[in-house]
């Protein structure tokens, strides 16, 4: 790919460029070169095929990724959903972005003293494996209206709905990727607790092994009322009916702490998705187009590349090229990065997790100063505060008042005209709450658990936060799911990416976005390298396995890092397709995870 000269840092708030911007920088549709070939890349392989077959069907970008989710809502269960929530990012060959925050809500009945006991402590696992950490799902009004405002309409919900429902009616072949998960605790003892899922993913007493066929009829009937209806035959109707008698049924079993507060016909009825305007920011000429709150994704994507473009990470740069130029062979998981850099890029990312955790909620509740969090004082504050020596106690902006195993699911997607997709969408941990709709056929979320259910008391990913993240009736929780797209002259987009894995999903992109564009990495390489992590808190950084020691050791001597190495953790599964110069998309799914990409031919 080929790199724009630098034009230099600035963030545009695409909120605030509304009514000052003089003239569409894109708007030379001569410039403007499209793909050869669409592209699709997910989590399952058969996903993704079915992705290709809706390009090939004469579908776009955004049929090919409601095809695609729900294909994931059948073939892989641990994230893939209709009773969970996301966010969509359109960014079409002409014209603006758009997002889409399909995420879930907290029924009306809800609020923090739910997860409390007498002594006012937050009881941990309500909010994970109990109705009570169930927000009402935004799945399945999210994929239709993706399909209303930007499917192309040559083709029918129903005939999107097909694929899916043909592998839920006739069954697919269960992969070592869901026979594992399915093994593994805390997942497996939540799902066996549950009556319809142990039935459907332990007949018999043990897990479904890899090479069995998993039929499911009911989720079959539950997508054929879909493909029917729309969006409406799911908030309405038996598949709503059920959903409400399955919480019951759940709290019943477990103790009944929910009493007559649980989700009812009516926060269903009344749940609504979100148009939300993107996050635009640039890096180095590329246009970086992301999601905003309530996701935290693209905000801490952008303030982390904006203050780490400030630092000479050339001088890395231009070694390699050098040693490239003197064949002298340079490792992947190295490509450069030195350990100097990598302590930048730590410090950097736990200043954006601090702001994060401050300041960061439901817009639809709380003010977030997205613009003061991206403006150039501040980055510049940020960037200044950056020394030889890691900072632990670095605090958020003030204004005058860990373990794996979780799965989200992201898909890329890129058709012929150009159009792009980078869709995230999640049960929060592997297969969500476990508890299973059992009439409808499908599993509900957990997502409740991204909330601050107290301060500073960590969530399933360590994660805290503030004032800004409580729990109310109705409000969304606070996510991390960075769906992006970049891109170039002439508005040609050159990456779409996403990634799952929690606070990870950020700190991945961020790292595979820098490998391709300062490091020249290819995509494949970029995505195969190892990954580190930094949150805020937990002060220590975490690094996969495979880092070079060297680095290692000079982080921590001479850089002041406090480093974990977790050599058998995989850090996120991201989800990426680049469209080089040559217009020929190179899709990659993460080696880490069992996805696959499907090039159109
Ligand atoms: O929205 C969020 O940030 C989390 N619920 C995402 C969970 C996740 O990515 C788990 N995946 N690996």
């Amino acid at each position: 790919m080929a790199f724009p000269a630098r034009l230099g840092v600035g963030l545009v708030l695409a909120t605030l460029s509304v009514g000052c911007r003089a003239a569409d920088p894109f708007a030379q549709s001569n410039l403007r070169a499209t793909p050869k070939r669409g592209a699709v890349v997910a989590e399952h392989p058969l996903a993704a095929q079915v992705g290709v077959t809706i390009l090939n069907m004469g579908g776009n970008a955004a049929d090919a990724a409601v095809a695609t989710a729900l294909a994931l809502a059948v073939v892989y269960p641990q994230a893939g959903n209709l009773g969970g929530g996301g966010f969509a990012l359109w960014v079409p060959h002409e014209g603006d972005p758009w997002s889409l925050d399909f995420r879930e809500t907290t029924p009306s009945g809800y609020g923090t003293d739910l997860y409390l006991d007498d002594k006012g402590e937050v009881v941990g696992h309500r909010s994970v494996r109990t109705p009570l950490g169930v927000g009402v799902p935004g799945s399945p009004q999210g994929l239709f209206e993706l399909y209303k405002v930007h499917g192309s309409k040559s083709l029918t919900f129903a005939s999107l709905c097909a694929p899916a429902i043909a592998l839920a009616r006739d069954g697919f072949t269960v992969d070592a990727w869901l026979a594992r998960d399915l093994r593994r605790e805390p997942a497996r003892k939540r799902l066996m607790s549950d009556p319809a899922a142990r039935g459907l993913f332990y007949p018999g007493g043990d897990a479904l092994a890899e090479g069995e066929i998993l039929v499911q009829p009911a989720l079959a009937r539950t997508l054929e009322r879909y493909a029917r209806g729309g969006q409406a035959a799911f908030y309405k109707g038996p598949t709503a009916e059920a959903l409400v008698q399955t919480l019951k049924e759940a709290d019943a079993r477990q103790g009944g702490i929910v009493g007559d507060r649980h989700m009812s016909a009516q926060d269903l009825a009344s749940y609504r998705v979100k148009v939300r305007k993107p996050l635009v920011g640039w890096f180095r000429g590329h246009q970086i187009i992301s999601m905003g709150p309530p996701s935290s994704g693209g905000l801490a994507l952008l303030q982390v590349l904006a203050i780490l473009d400030g630092f000479p990470l050339d001088d890395d740069r231009n070694r390699v090229r050098r040693d490239r130029d003197l064949g002298v062979a340079v490792p992947a998981e190295e490509c450069g990065l030195s350990a100097r850099s990598a302590h930048w890029l730590v410090e950097a990312m736990r200043r954006a997790f601090a702001d994060r955790a401050q300041h960061l909620g439901d817009p639809d509740f709380v003010e977030v100063p997205v613009d003061r969090l991206l403006a150039p004082e501040w980055i510049a504050d940020r960037r200044i505060s950056i020394g030889e020596r890691s900072d632990p106690g670095v605090q958020a902006w003030r204004s005058a008042a860990p373990k794996e195993s979780f799965q989200t699911t992201h898909l890329s997607v890129i058709d012929k005209e150009g159009n792009a997709v980078s869709m995230t969408t999640t049960l929060n941990t592997t297969f969500g709450s476990g508890i299973m709709v059992g009439d409808a056929g499908f599993l509900l979320n957990n997502e409740l658990d991204d909330f601050s259910l107290a301060p500073g008391v960590p969530n399933t990913y360590g994660l805290v936060g503030a004032e800004a993240n409580r729990l109310l009736p109705g409000k969304r929780p606070l996510s991390s799911m960075t769906p992006t797209v970049i891109r170039e002259g002439g508005g040609r987009v050159s990456l779409v990416i996403g990634s799952p894995g929690g606070p990870r999903i950020i700190t991945s992109v961020i790292q595979v976005i820098l490998r391709v564009l300062v490091y020249e990495q290819t995509l494949e390489d970029a995505i195969s390298a190892p990954r580190l992590h930094q949150q805020w808190k937990p002060e220590w950084t975490r690094m996969e396995g495979g880092w070079p020691a060297s680095l290692l050791e000079t982080m921590e001597n001479q850089h002041g890092q406090e480093l974990r190495v977790e050599p058998d953790n995989k850090f996120g599964s991201v989800q990426a397709i680049l469209i080089p110069d040559t217009r020929v998309p190179e899709a990659v799914s993460d080696p880490r995870r069992g996805g696959r990409a499907a090039v159109q031919d």
